[in-house]
């Protein structure tokens, strides 16, 4: 299965791919999951990014692309992948195409995951994430048994830099601007679904599998 999952921040991506990942067997290529590793372990890259990223814009493409080419060369995508946050502009998306068409793995299909925007804030504040094991959970719809503790791994729950109300508010309008004109995008190219991202995860998650 090669798939992009798109959506608005906090429509659920990452957390649908991590259940994805273990239904499916294939890996998730989050391209916010690698720029915050390579900002916490404070490399070139992560400098480069960080200061895009605490404004809430993008990444430039020539940075994020190099990322995923290099991830998709892989081995474990041989059997296929979970692209999340990746692509989020046309740029992005048709660098994708060619990269992909060059290896005879084109995508199959670009699910969007559909949330209204007065839902997504409240996510994003309540959101807090295992700096071990990256499951999420939210201090308002899904907390973990133990404050501050992750009920997977026992790790650490942290609160993203990115989701504080101003810069959660500049990465919608970046959504809403860059990203969505993708859904028009993959429309054409006949390999579009969508699925209603408000609700039970576990209902969603069903949903999704009956649409792959
Ligand atoms: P990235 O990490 O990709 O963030 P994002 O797109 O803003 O999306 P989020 O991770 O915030 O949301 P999500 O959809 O994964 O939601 P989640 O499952 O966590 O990007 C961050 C930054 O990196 C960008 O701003 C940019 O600077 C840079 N970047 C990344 N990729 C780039 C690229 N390709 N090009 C350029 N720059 C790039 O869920 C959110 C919360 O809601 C959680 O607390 C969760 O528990 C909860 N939740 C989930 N589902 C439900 C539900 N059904 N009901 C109730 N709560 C739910
Ligand atoms: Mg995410």
């Amino acid at each position: 299965m090669r798939l992009v999952l798109l959506g608005a921040p906090g429509a659920g991506k990452g957390t649908q791919a991590k259940k994805l990942i273990d239904k499916y067997g294939i890996p998730q290529i989050s391209t916010g999951d690698i720029l915050r590793k390579a900002v916490a372990d404070g490399t070139p890259l992560g400098k480069e990014a960080k200061g895009c990223m605490d404004k809430g814009e993008l990444v430039p493409d020539s940075v994020v692309i190099g990322l995923v080419k290099e991830r998709l060369g892989q081995d474990d995508c041989k059997k296929g992948f979970i692209l999340d946050g990746f692509p989020r502009n046309t740029s992005q998306a048709e660098t994708l195409d060619g990269t992909l068409a060059g290896v005879n793995m084109p995508l199959e299909v670009a699910l969007s995951v559909d949330v209204d925007f007065d839902v997504l804030l409240k996510r994003l504040t309540g959101r807090r994430t295992c700096k071990q094991c990256g499951q999420m959970f939210n201090i308002y719809f899904s907390t973990s048994s133990k404050e501050g503790v992750c009920d997977k791994c026992g790790g650490a729950l942290y609160q993203r830099d990115d989701d504080k109300e101003e810069t959660i508010k500049k990465r919608l309008d970046v959504y809403r601007a860059q990203t969505e004109p993708l859904i028009g995008y993959y429309a054409a190219k006949g390999i579009l679904k969508r699925v209603e991202g408000v609700g039970d995860i576990e209902e969603i998650f069903r949903k999704i599998c009956s649409i792959l």
